[in-house]
C-alpha cells in the first residue's frame, strides 16, 4: 500500500501561495502514493477557557484524526516577520491539546517543511522556526531535502497555482525523497 501523507498550509489566504505549493505537491506525488489536503480553517484562537468548557472544537479534532492516521506531515508555512506566522501556530498548539494525545497525533511523526514568500530568501527563517516546537512535540523532523519558494509573485500566478516548472520539478524530488525515506 502507498504511503499516506497529510498536508497543511498555514495561510488563510484565498490565493496563497503556501496553499498553492500545497497542491502543487499535491500534483508532483509519485504513482501510488497520495497526500490529502487538510485546512486550519475554522480553527478558533486558543483559549484554555474555551478547552476547559467545550473541549476540542470539532475543526481541531478533524486535523488531529489525519495526522494521527498519516504516515508523514507536509506542513507548508508562509513567514511573517521572519517567523512561524501565529496562524498557523495557533493550528498546532490547539492539535497539541490535550497533552496527553501528543504522543499519538505527532509522536515519532515524519514530518518535512517547505515554503513560498515573496522575498528572496522563500520562508527559511520561518521553517527554522518551526523547529523547536516540532522537537518538543516529538515529531521527527525530514531534513533530507531542502524546499524555499523565494519570488512566490513570479512563481504563482493571481489566483497562486504555481507556474514555474523549475519550482515543480525541485517538489516533485522533494515529495519523491520525502515519499521514499517513509
Ligand atoms: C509578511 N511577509 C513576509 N515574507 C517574508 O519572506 N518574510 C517575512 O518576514 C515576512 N513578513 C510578513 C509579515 C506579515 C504580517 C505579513 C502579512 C506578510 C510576506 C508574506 O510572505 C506574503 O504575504 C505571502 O504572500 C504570505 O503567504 P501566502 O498567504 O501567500 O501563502
Amino acid at each position: 500500500m502507498g504511503v499516506r501523507l497529510v498536508g497543511i498550509s498555514g495561510s488563510l489566504r484565498r490565493h496563497s501561495y503556501n496553499a498553492g505549493l500545497l497542491r502543487a505537491a499535491r500534483e508532483a506525488m509519485p504513482e501510488g502514493h497520495e497526500l490529502t489536503i487538510h485546512t486550519i480553517a475554522g480553527v478558533p484562537l486558543y483559549n484554555g477557557d474555551v478547552e476547559a468548557a467545550e473541549g476540542i472544537p470539532a475543526a481541531v479534532a478533524v486535523l488531529k484524526d489525519a495526522v494521527a492516521e498519516a504516515d508523514g506531515l507536509l506542513l507548508v508555512t508562509p513567514e511573517y516577520n521572519n517567523g512561524v506566522p501565529g496562524v498557523f501556530k495557533n493550528a498546532i498548539d490547539w492539535m497539541s491539546r490535550p497533552a496527553s494525545d501528543i504522543p499519538r497525533v505527532f509522536g515519532g511523526k515524519p514530518v518535512a517543511l517547505i515554503g513560498a514568500s515573496p522575498g528572496n530568501f522563500g520562508t527559511i527563517l520561518s521553517q527554522n522556526g518551526w523547529l523547536p516546537t516540532l522537537r518538543t512535540l516529538g515529531a521527527e523532523l525530514w531534513s533530507g531535502q531542502k524546499l524555499m519558494v523565494p519570488g512566490a509573485g513570479q512563481a504563482f500566478d493571481g489566483e497562486g497555482n504555481l507556474i514555474d516548472d523549475a519550482v515543480r520539478v525541485r517538489l516533485g524530488r522533494f515529495v519523491a525523497g520525502f515519499v521514499a525515506s517513509l
